[in-house]
């Protein structure tokens, strides 16, 4: 089974309807989506899965970005997915996002909101002590 991860596909993604073509790249990796659900992310979750960016001018914007609409939330697993998944995802900035990525692919022409936080499509746990953080946060 490998490693698992926290991988989400944000409110953007969601409101484009990119979940099932985001879900069959992921897959096409050799990843395994163990578990899916749509939620509505509330404020308390939000806090606790950006905590680490507190304090950073984007937080409240992030904050705002991640609440604004339902998100899938998902474990992934397989060998190597954290890094594998961080790959497939590309760069934060999906205007710098290689081709071939999730990030770089499927972006909109207009990728930053009026507050200045980017829609970059997707989030996955960056470190294996993120995951571990991560996933308790969505799945009890
Ligand atoms: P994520 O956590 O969402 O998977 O993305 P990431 O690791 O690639 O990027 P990270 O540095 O963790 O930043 C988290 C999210 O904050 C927003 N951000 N905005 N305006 C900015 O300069 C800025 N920097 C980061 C993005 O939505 C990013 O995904
Ligand atoms: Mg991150």
């Amino acid at each position: 089974m490998g490693e698992k991860t926290y991988f989400m596909i944000k409110p953007d993604g969601v409101a484009r309807g990119l979940e099932k073509e985001i879900l069959k790249r992921v897959e096409g990796r050799g990843l395994r989506v163990e578990e899916k659900k749509r939620i509505q992310v509330s404020v308390a979750q939000a806090a606790e899965l950006y905590e680490p960016h507190l304090g950073k001018p984007f937080y409240p914007g992030l904050l705002k970005f991640i609440t604004s609409g339902p998100v899938t939330a998902c474990i992934i697993s397989g060998d190597n997915a954290i890094a594998s998944l961080r790959e497939l995802m590309g760069a934060t900035d999906p205007l710098v996002a290689a081709k071939g990525t999730i990030r770089g692919d499927l972006r909109e022409t207009n990728v930053i909101n009026e507050d200045g936080t980017i829609k970059n499509l997707v989030h996955g746990s960056d470190s294996p002590e993120s995951a571990a953080r991560e996933i308790p946060i969505f799945f009890k």
